[in-house]
């Protein structure tokens, strides 16, 4: 007891002051790893001391942790290690050499985000190991522990017996304690990360990708995800039975999963842990924490805005990414586009099929992608001049098949051409089936690999610079996960990385109402997706219906976060809904501030932000397939002041099956002491646009 208090008294002290070190009483032991039978090396608690962390070495000597909440457990005792191919598994026999401790609480102003301003507030523990037989190989974990967070990544240090680390698997547990739910998209199947959700119980879980959201009997909110993942293999998570769950690193065909010379650090396995949804959804930002500060500079080239394409046509199949007379990309087309595009104040426009390669089976291979040789029909010169007259720049796209063999041999030409032409940011896209990433291997020769294999870490991140150093912004598709690395490149404006609103044209199943609440709990904390909402008409190929109401096509623009937001619709639909259209034309997509004002995984939301550098709030709120009503305190506005409402609701007889067009649109002056009534309908939304008024 008397050593717990002790423990608590430093980390004050530590608290007050920037990161200060000093060294443990390593015997340390607190009272939740007495009691849970656990003998901990070293112990650390979050800096409410809500969350603490015991650090241990069993009988067989193998390091393992766990995390306790308010005294209860959370995460039981979860081994660490790793699998190698040509050397000795690192995992017994080990003991702790040192165990050092600080704490950090600083703040940090992001470009463009969610939050101008973000805390990184935590302690931390680094604890080295050695192993006690002749190998003497050693290894340092570093925990930090924020008030909803734990985190902790490997770092290998050089030494004679582990020059190079062939790792075959990480050996990393998270024992979940509580029986519990769980949210996932399966892992290593075709589609890559672009899955509906599987509702199962912690102990059902197979293979799942991360972000991966539980929430346990007792309503406690975890999710597990990585942070900056740079040049290893993303992480998936499998059951392993019960409550545990273990680290399944993506494969490589060249045989081990990840390959690096010493010395290294793994990226960062984050636990995010919270009382409720909400409290869950504002934890995101602790995978921005865990990554570098921004490496780039200045980056007021990289720009937040809201953008229209010629796009939606092909997903639609009235227009052809490929040459014929339903080309899409044509310099009249995109030229009509522009006009409408500055008309109503959209200040980019993304044009896919452009280029040259797009005849034949496209995804088959990618190699006749030229990612600098325009269709004759398409001037690029031309459209980028007209559309610089209008306030409207290119949106720049290279589809590359997940071809990155042809992709990086053009790289610098084709970004080359974008920064002479002012194409200030680039969609880029890698359709293949999973597994189908064509590289080169160590050889020289093509190999196959995954989307979110090491190969691929290392080839956004060159992307990501090269397009830095040329002063564009870069949104992939089919991408690599988000591992809130664009703190460290703000270039990295957005990505999709789920079904985006283009399963709602031609997928068989479109995404239901419920995919899109449980997509804010699970792969919306990782960061930004470009999800191209706004589809006004309501339909997608062959006038089929998507299971949406129109106030949710604008909800969208609010609920989930992207810096870059498009306005997916065809003009002439938007043309045919001028009253919801000015919504999208008002909503901001910069923020200040962002709070989830309520939710539940799978259920609903209700997001309310602040406009970045301006008074204005909006707010979004969306159910599942359950029309929901609830009452929603306005205290967020600012005190004293007047607002309009400017809100697009569900009509009363609104539903997604039966009357998804049903809208009400109207004004209100309110205050921060008022409260909105939200009336959800099934498959419903609402969204709200609060502009203050004269004093
Ligand atoms: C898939 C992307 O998600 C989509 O937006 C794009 O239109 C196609 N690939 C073609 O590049
Ligand atoms: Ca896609």
């Amino acid at each position: 007891m008397r050593l717990v208090r002790l423990a608590a008294a430093a980390w004050l002290m530590l608290a007050a002051g920037p990161v200060l070190a000093q060294t443990t009483d390593a015997t340390q032991q607190s009272d939740v790893a007495q009691a849970a039978g656990i003998n901990a090396v070293a112990s650390a608690t979050s800096p409410d001391g809500q969350l603490a962390l015991n650090l241990t070495v069993n009988g067989e000597g193998r390091v393992g942790y766990a995390v306790s909440r308010a005294g209860q457990p959370v995460i039981g005792e979860s081994h660490l290690g790793f699998l190698f191919s040509d050397s000795r598994q690192l995992l017994r026999n080990m003991a702790l050499q040192s165990a050092t401790k600080s704490s950090k609480d600083e703040s940090w102003t992001q470009p463009w985000g969610e939050w101008r301003t973000v805390r990184d507030n935590h302690n931390e523990l680094v604890a080295t190991f050695a192993e006690k037989d002749k190998l003497r190989r050693t290894m340092r974990v570093r925990f930090r522990i924020f008030d909803n967070a734990v985190a902790f990544r490997y770092e290998l240090p050089e030494q004679p017996n582990l020059k190079t680390a062939n790792i075959v698997e990480e050996l990393t547990q998270f024992r979940i304690v509580e029986q519990g739910e769980a949210w996932w998209a399966p892992a290593f199947e075709s589609n890559r990360e672009e899955y509906l959700y599987n509702h199962s119980p912690v102990a059902g879980i197979g293979i799942g990708q991360t972000p991966l959201t539980m929430r346990t009997r007792s309503g406690l909110h975890l999710s597990i995800h990585e942070a900056a993942l740079i040049d290893y293999s993303g992480m998936n998570v499998a059951s392993g039975g019960g409550g545990l769950l273990k680290a399944a690193l993506t494969p490589s065909s060249s045989g081990p999963k990840v390959v690096r010379d010493t010395p290294f650090e793994t990226p960062w396995r984050v636990i995010l842990i919270a009382p409720d949804a909400p409290a869950l959804y504002h934890a995101n930002t602790v995978f921005l924490n865990l990554n570098e500060p921004n490496k780039l500079g200045d980056v007021s080239w990289v720009k937040p805005r809201k953008y229209m394409g010629i796009w939606w046509g092909m997903h639609l199949d009235t227009q052809t990414w490929n040459s014929g007379p339903k080309h899409g990309a044509t310099t009249a087309y995109a030229k009509r586009m522009i006009d409408f595009a500055a008309r109503h104040g959209f200040s980019g426009l993304l044009v896919e099929g452009w280029n040259k390669g797009w005849d034949g089976d496209w995804f088959a291979t990618g190699d006749d992608f030229s990612f600098t040789e325009a269709y004759p029909d398409f001037d690029i010169a031309e459209v980028t001049r007209y559309g610089r007259g209008k306030g409207v720049r290119l949106i720049g796209h290279h589809e590359t098949s997940a071809n990155i063999v042809n992709y990086e041999r053009q790289l610098p030409a084709a970004l080359d051409l974008y920064r002479r032409l002012g194409v200030d940011s680039v969609k880029t896209g890698y359709v293949a089936d999973a597994g189908g990433v064509q590289a080169l291997g160590p050889d020289g020769r093509r190999v196959f690999e995954w989307h979110e294999g090491q190969a691929m870490s290392r080839h956004h991140l060159k992307v990501v610079t090269e397009a830095a150093k040329r002063r564009i912004a870069v949104n992939p598709h089919e991408p690599i996960k988000d591992t809130g690395l664009r703190r460290t490149y703000p270039n990295w404006i957005s990505r999709e990385g789920q079904r985006g609103m283009e399963y709602n044209a031609w997928a068989e199943p479109k995404n239901p109402p419920r995919y899109d609440t449980e997509l804010l709990f699970t792969r919306m904390l990782s960061g930004p997706m470009d999800f191209t909402p706004g589809i006004l008409s309501l339909t997608g190929r062959g006038n089929t219906p998507i299971p949406s109401t129109l106030a949710r096509q604008l909800a969208y623009y609010v609920t989930i976060y992207s810096p870059i937001q498009m306005a997916a619709d065809l003009p002439e639909n938007y043309g045919a809904n001028m009253a919801p259209f000015q919504f999208i034309k008002d909503v901001a997509v910069d923020w200040d501030d962002t709070r989830m004002l309520a939710g539940s995984v799978g259920d609903y939301a209700v997001i309310a932000r602040k406009e970045r550098g301006k008074a204005n709030w909006f707010l979004g709120g969306i159910t599942d397939e359950e029309a929901r009503t609830m009452t929603v305190p306005l205290s967020f506005l600012q005190t004293g002041r007047r607002y309009r409402a400017e809100i697009y609701r569900d009509g009363d007889d609104a539903d997604f099956r039966t009357n998804p067009r049903s809208i009400v649109i109207e004004r209100r002056v309110v205050r921060s002491t008022d409260s909105l009534p939200v009336r959800l309908a099934a498959g419903g939304g609402i969204a709200v646009r609060f502009v203050p008024l004269g004093r």
